[in-house]
């Protein structure tokens, strides 16, 4: 196995089964213009500290150009003997330009190759991420502008609750999606940290400038220790666990929509454009989309918990387990990347049903307010609580909604019930109480409309 990129103190060959199981080439391949970039960062550094001359550099330069351009026309020819990416890269050098492509690797291991290639590429993946989140937070935050009057039953264990806005229902989900945002951006601080220079575990014996490989590939800062940034991936184990928690509140807000969009609440009705139909049933129209949404929360809490195994009690530096960072890497990011697209499409194209939202509300749902009735009159809330629930016993034993208790009914629960409680029974001017900030009045989801609109702005 000379041929090799570690093969000089080998005289057996692998067995080609152990060639495939050890091969990341067909998934690390995504990272080829990270590694590209890498390598002429590196090219650089190198005639600087004098281990090329500026001729060698030249050679290499446009030696990875060409390669670049064939990746990038998707001409690049994949050989067996290509284990990984910077296997096939610098093979496919020494190919073009011959020997100064040995050089190329003076000091630097694949352990601190690999590592910078991906930081370049999670940046890169963080990027689009970010601006497919703001899309949807853009999305939602106007859909509740202009939407801001419609009142639906809110819920709690799933149980009517209290009418809320629609809108305000729409923005509780834009600010968890907002708090994403923030923490990717948090965790891209740590991902844009340079790694190469490291070497394989000590560091490196030659004069690279470091300093100059940051700037050359735009890293906020240089790694701290060389075993740290060889041997740690805490920054993918954050990114995955990222997309865990952008997935679960989006499941959330896809499981609301489905429900919602049932016949039996029918407050919603899907875009074709996000449904699908029935091979035997023909009424059928599926809210595949939302199941996907929802489901796909599943495949990526997978991946990360897959990863922290993975990572578990692995003793210090590189070791090839490592290597499995890859697959839960991109595929974080595909499914990320496309989900957010799909949520921005449903919630973009849905057609609410004002007049059923509002029809679903009862008066039930404004016994609370009975009890802020008495309260108003003094009552301690423990206590009106009490005599609005003796309210609602007393519907329910007649079988009348709660609304339709006569003022003589009510006051055999409290005596402090008189004609004016006849203003509790109007679904309005009870949302319209909660105007204190974070509330569901008009005023206070016209404020978070606004709030969100101005921190959109600065991203
Ligand atoms: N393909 C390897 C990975 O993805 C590259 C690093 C290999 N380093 C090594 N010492 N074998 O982790």
């Amino acid at each position: 196995d000379g041929s090799k990129l570690w093969g000089g103190r080998f005289v057996g060959d692998t067995d080609p089964i152990m060639e495939k199981f050890n091969a990341s080439i067909a998934y690390d391949k995504r990272m080829w213009d990270a590694d590209i970039r890498g390598s002429k960062a590196y090219a650089k550094a190198l005639e600087k500290a004098k281990l090329v001359t500026a001729e060698e550099k030249d050679n290499i330069l446009h030696g990875m150009d060409q390669i670049h351009d064939e990746w990038a026309k998707g001409v690049f020819e994949v050989k067996p003997g290509d284990e990984d990416i910077h296997t096939a890269n610098e093979r496919r050098l020494k190919e073009l330009i011959g020997e100064p492509a040995g050089k190329l690797h003076t000091g630097r291991s694949r352990n601190d190759q690999v590592v910078t290639d991906m930081r370049l590429w999670l940046r890169d993946a963080i990027s689009i991420l970010k601006g497919n989140s703001l899309q949807l937070i853009t999305t939602m935050v106007e859909r509740a502008a202009v939407e801001i009057d419609v009142l639906f039953p809110g819920y709690t264990h799933m149980q009517r609750a209290q009418p809320i806005r629609w809108s305000h229902w729409i923005l509780s989900h834009a600010v968890a999606l907002s708090r994403d945002v923030e923490q990717l951006q948090e965790i891209n601080r740590r991902v844009n940290v340079l790694p190469l220079g490291s070497g394989a575990i000590a560091g490196t014996p030659f004069n690279i400038d470091r300093e100059m490989l940051r700037q050359e590939l735009a890293f906020d800062d240089i790694s701290i220790n060389s075993m740290d940034a060889t041997g740690q991936r805490d920054f993918i184990a954050e990114f995955l666990f990222w997309a865990s928690l952008c997935l679960t509140h989006l499941s959330k807000m896809a499981e609301d929509l489905m429900l919602y969009s049932t016949k039996e609440f029918s407050f919603l009705t899907l875009s074709d454009a996000y449904s699908t139909g029935s091979s035997l049933m023909p009424q059928k129209k599926n809210a595949d989309s939302l199941e996907l949404i929802r489901s796909k929360a599943g495949r990526v809490f997978g991946r990360c918990a897959g990863f922290l195994m993975t990572l578990k009690g692995l003793p210090s530096t590189y070791n090839k387990d490592l290597q499995e960072d890859k697959e839960a890497m991109f595929d974080c990011f595909d499914t990320v990347h496309a989900v957010l697209q799909v949520t921005t499409g449903v919630v973009s194209t849905l057609k609410i049903n004002p007049s059923v939202m509002e029809a679903a509300l009862s008066p039930d749902m404004l016994a609370t307010d009975l009890a802020y009735y008495l309260v108003r009159k003094g009552v301690p809330f423990r206590d009106a609580h009490g005599i609005s629930g003796k309210a609602v016993f007393l519907a329910e034993s007649k079988s009348i909604p709660l609304n339709q208790l006569t003022v003589e009914d009510l006051r055999t629960a409290s005596p402090l019930f008189s004609s004016d409680v006849s203003a509790v029974w109007d679904y309005s001017s009870s949302v319209e109480q909660y105007s204190a900030p974070g509330g569901t009045a008009k005023s206070s989801v016209a404020a978070q409309v606004e709030y969100m609109r101005t921190w959109l702005k600065k991203q």
